[in-house]
């Protein structure tokens, strides 16, 4: 490709750029769609265990994490989930619904790649992939604001939109590309970390848990922030499973402001009155772990009761001390040593400052025609196809505006 014009560059051909892309192209703007990767969409294609949870029927403002809580509201209530829903069902996409509304394909992820596609194609979109990015300038010209020299050639583009993602899972080609160019054009980006993401834990408490990698069971965990009722699952290294990868964000973003780790809380017995349910048992002779079996895994009951220094029968416990217990039980605090990194995040928390940028376009406000799309802003879902409908709604603004 020699030097070409567009009216829109997109860089990066993830859920935020394709759906931008296509968005920007079926308003019959010229659009090129730039990507390094060598396969189209990788992060969808391995999302939801292969089936892809592209939405959630209850997405709502507080099932996002960002500095600036409103920000997403617009974009949201903009291009909603049922628009996102119409478009699968448009395209013959399959799917079904499990738990916490969260909706998945029947068949796979890669439909909804090809959705995508397709969206792209009607809108005449061009491709260059793969390709990279030397440089991005500023020119002085009023319509070819943006000169994006790459390994496909120079581009020249009224509008740009950086939709390179997070940084979670670099072997399939994530990069701080976009956290380079805000700082390049002078727009702050917050720290990012890794989030919906495995816990590790201190060595003390994992040589006692580690041996019971691969058990799971409820509870409901919490860090300064919503409790997620939900599986945990013991690792080798920690913690994981649903309900810690919800907590795990929050985690994350509470050591934002303080400096001290908070603990992660874990109700063991959710739905239950812990205290009066180890009162109406107060009187048994048995080992307190096996009371606990009848609820917990046999083997974590024991591990936990080790732990604790609670090895006695039941009733050799006086009530205070059982009141004590019921007490843990219910709010078992855990300080991860760290996490599991970005090679085990599904998302990345933090990114370019949302205050920089307008919430109804998504274009910097101080750099007129450089919008952002996805997961590279400020903007974190928790699990559960939030973070897929943050990229459809956040590159569909930017695709009506730029
Ligand atoms: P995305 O990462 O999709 O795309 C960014 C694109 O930019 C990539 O194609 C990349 O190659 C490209 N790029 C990066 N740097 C570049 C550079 N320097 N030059 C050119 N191109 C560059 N969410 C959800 O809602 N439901 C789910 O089921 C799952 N499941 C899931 C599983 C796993 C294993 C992971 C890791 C993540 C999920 N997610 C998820 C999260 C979801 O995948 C993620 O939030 C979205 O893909 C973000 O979309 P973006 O378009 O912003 O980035």
């Amino acid at each position: 490709m020699a030097d070409q014009r567009f009216d829109l560059v997109v860089i990066g051909a993830g859920a935020a750029g394709m759906m931008c892309a296509a968005t920007a192209g079926q308003r019959g703007r010229r659009v090129l769609l730039l990507d390094h990767a060598p396969k189209l969409a990788e992060k969808i294609r391995i999302s939801g265990g292969g089936r892809c949870n592209f939405t959630n029927r209850r997405v709502a403002a507080e099932h996002f994490l960002c500095r600036n809580p409103h920000f997403v509201r617009s974009a949201l209530s903009r291009y909603t989930a049922r628009d996102f829903i119409d478009l699968v069902e448009r395209h013959g996409v399959s799917y079904h619904e499990r738990d916490w509304g969260q909706l998945f394909c029947d068949d796979s992820a890669q439909q909804i790649i090809d959705l995508l596609r397709a969206e792209c194609e009607d809108g005449a979109v061009q491709w260059a992939m793969p390709a990279s990015v030397q440089a991005v300038e500023r020119t002085s010209d009023e319509h070819d604001r943006f000169v994006i020299a790459t390994t496909m050639g120079r581009f020249y583009a009224h509008s740009l939109v950086i939709a390179t993602g997070g940084l979670s899972i670099p072997k399939i080609g994530a990069s701080p590309f976009g956290y380079r160019i805000a700082e390049q054009f002078g727009i702050p980006v917050i720290a990012p970390r890794p989030a919906l993401v495995p816990l590790t834990l201190p060595p003390e408490t994992l040589s006692l848990l580690a041996p019971l990698a691969g058990a799971s069971f409820e509870v409901e965990a919490s860090c300064r922030g919503p409790a997620f009722r939900e599986a945990a699952l013991i690792t080798h290294r920690g913690l994981s499973g649903p309900s810690i990868l919800q907590a795990s964000s929050y985690w994350q973003a509470q050591a934002y402001e303080k400096d001290d780790w908070a603990p992660v809380s874990l109700n063991l017995l959710p739905g239950i009155d812990a205290e009066e349910w180890l009162m109406a048992h107060a009187s048994e002779r048995g080992l307190l772990a096996n009371l606990l079996s009848e609820r917990l895994p046999r083997r974590f009951a024991h591990a936990l009761c080790a732990l604790q220094g609670w090895e006695k029968p039941v009733n050799a416990f006086r009530h205070a001390d059982l009141r004590q217990i019921a007490a843990t039980l219910a709010d078992w605090q855990l300080v991860p040593s760290g996490t599991q990194g970005y090679a085990k995040a599904e998302v990345t928390l933090g990114g370019v400052d949302t205050n920089a940028l307008s919430s109804k376009t998504m274009e910097a406000r101080k750099q007129p025609g450089l919008f952002f799309a996805g997961e590279v802003m400020d903007v974190t879902g928790h699990l559960g196809g939030y973070n897929f409908q943050w990229a459809w709604s956040s590159g569909y603004a930017a695709g009506q505006h730029a």
